[in-house]
């Protein structure tokens, strides 16, 4: 049966103190609402409704390269209920309410921790007992704030929000709303349309749904979540740091069991589309974001940030950070390198210690061990790049390209003025400002002849002990 997820996403998410809508914030490298409709779609959702209402615009531009996603606009947050409202009064209108067939499962845009197998489980539940509603339910070791529910046989009668519970209500109560349920979709429909604002905060509780199906003869009941912590919503940057932890842990276990070693894994962060291969060793204060892929046997860090990189197998990155660049087998960096732009070293390279290198292609066993800057250079194999050599490749207007051929020998301290082209085998003297091409197999040599004065620097000393000038 197709299913469809409603993701309410308009609060605005006051404790966060923030100018950002609450559900933009960032649980690693992912938006929070990133995470839910993520999982979604791996629950196999195959219509994803976002309701959106603060910050609207900013949800709507970063949800804009997921093109399974649809918007519903919620101008006034009057309640979860209607919500779910203005989803049918915007996309079903002109649906009549016994066509709606699907299944809908209502989750929240600030609660990251969810994984895709308990939607499955929710809505196979849901299914299997021919539910109009199935509730998620949990057992937080503090229920203060969420909705207790009513039981009365396997059947939920109601759920009564926190506030609106008596004071025994409060107590007894114990098994709570996770706040995330599946629905039949034709008694939503209609029944979504019924509320009434008639409570003590005078919003439309979606919760209020279930009294509804109740009256109507449906029927409604739970699954409980045993792991609460999975259900946790986002309210405040204190929750968001303890929900990070969470994933944070969730994530390397993950690796870990694959065959990665953490030395200390409270202190690597990974975010969830990274993929690490066995026998890498990750040493601590890590960072792997994006979209970035790790071969085997390599060891990252420690003080390492990757932000989409590729990495190969064998490699050694150590102290180093790689940005939107990618490294083969057996290449080595740092400590302290940075790579971004789009630089590329291919097999058995290296990169040493204090160089950037920016939208530059390494060829084969080429290095460049020392203090410098390459930036829109293309470089063969074999090259040896001397400590302290730059790339003048910025004339203020326009980035100009450097090209070195094979086996080229780059003095150390040389100035490559592009565009300019180091021939196949050529060699630059030590301190040379080359600013034209160097031909293939020649020396190029810029600098003034070496002047010698006898005795000059004793005369001098002695002098200034003398204290003369
Ligand atoms: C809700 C449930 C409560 C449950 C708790 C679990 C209701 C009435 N109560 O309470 O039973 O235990 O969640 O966390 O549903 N939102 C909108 N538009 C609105 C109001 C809310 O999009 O007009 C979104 C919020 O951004 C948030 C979610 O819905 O992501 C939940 O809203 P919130 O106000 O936090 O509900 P609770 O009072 O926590
Ligand atoms: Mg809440």
């Amino acid at each position: 049966m197709p299913l469809t997820a409603i993701v309410l996403a308009a609060g605005e998410g006051t404790r966060m103190k923030s100018r950002h809508p609450k559900v933009m914030h960032k649980l690693l490298d992912r938006p929070l609402v990133g995470w839910t409709v993520d999982c979604a779609r791996r629950a196999g959702c195959s219509r994803i409704i976002v309701v959106v209402g603060h910050g609207a615009q900013e949800v709507r531009d970063y949800l804009s390269t997921f093109d399974d996603v649809e918007f519903v606009e919620q101008p006034q947050q009057l309640g979860t209920g209607h919500a779910v409202r203005c989803v049918f009064d915007t996309l079903f209108a002109d649906a009549p309410v016994n066509t709606i067939n699907d299944r809908f499962v209502v989750l929240y845009g600030d609660s990251p921790l969810m994984r895709p197998q308990t939607i499955s489980w929710l809505t196979d539940k849901s299914t299997a007992r021919n539910d109009a509603c199935t509730i998620l339910t949990m057992t937080p070791p503090s229920p203060t704030g969420y909705g207790r529910i009513v039981f009365e046989g396997g059947q939920v009668k109601a759920i009564i929000e926190h506030k609106d519970c008596t004071p025994a209500q409060q107590e007894e109560l114990r098994e709570c709303n996770s706040g995330m349920y599946c629905f039949e979709g034709s008694s939503l429909a209609q029944g979504i349309a019924q509320l009434s604002n008639n409570n003590a905060q005078g919003e439309y509780y979606l919760t209020d749904m279930i009294a509804w199906l109740n009256k109507h003869g449906s029927n409604v009941s739970a699954v409980h979540c045993e792991e609460y912590t999975e259900l946790l919503g986002v309210n405040s940057r204190v929750q968001l740091a303890s929900a990070s932890k969470i994933m944070q842990q969730r994530i390397n276990q993950q690796h870990m069991e694959n065959g990665v070693t953490m030395l200390d894994p409270t202190s690597v962060w990974i975010g969830p589309e990274v993929t690490i291969g066995q026998d890498t060793e990750i040493l601590p204060n890590t960072l792997l974001f994006g979209h970035t892929s790790v071969g085997t046997n390599c060891v990252l860090g420690p003080s390492t940030r990757l932000t989409n990189a590729t990495v190969g197998n064998n490699c050694t990155v150590d102290e180093t950070i790689i940005v939107d660049s990618s490294i083969d087998n057996n290449v080595s960096c740092g400590p302290r390198a940075y790579l971004r732009g789009g630089t590329h070293f291919k097999d058995g390279a290296k990169a040493g210690t204090h160089v950037e290198l920016k939208n530059t292609v390494v060829g084969e066993g080429s290095k460049v061990p020392h203090l410098s800057y390459l930036g829109d250079t293309t470089m063969g194999s074999g090259v040896n790049i001397g400590g302290g050599s730059i790339t003048c490749n910025y004339d203020g207007v326009h980035k100009n390209k450097t090209t070195i051929g094979n086996n080229a020998f780059v003095g150390s301290d040389t100035m490559m003025v592009a565009p300019v082209t180091i021939g196949e085998g050529a060699v630059t003297g030590a301190s040379s400002c080359i600013y034209e091409d160097v031909p293939a197999g020649a020396l190029g040599i810029e600098r003034s002849r070496q002047v010698i004065k006898e005795g000059f620097a004793t005369a001098r000393q002695q002098r200034l002990e003398k204290g003369n000038k």
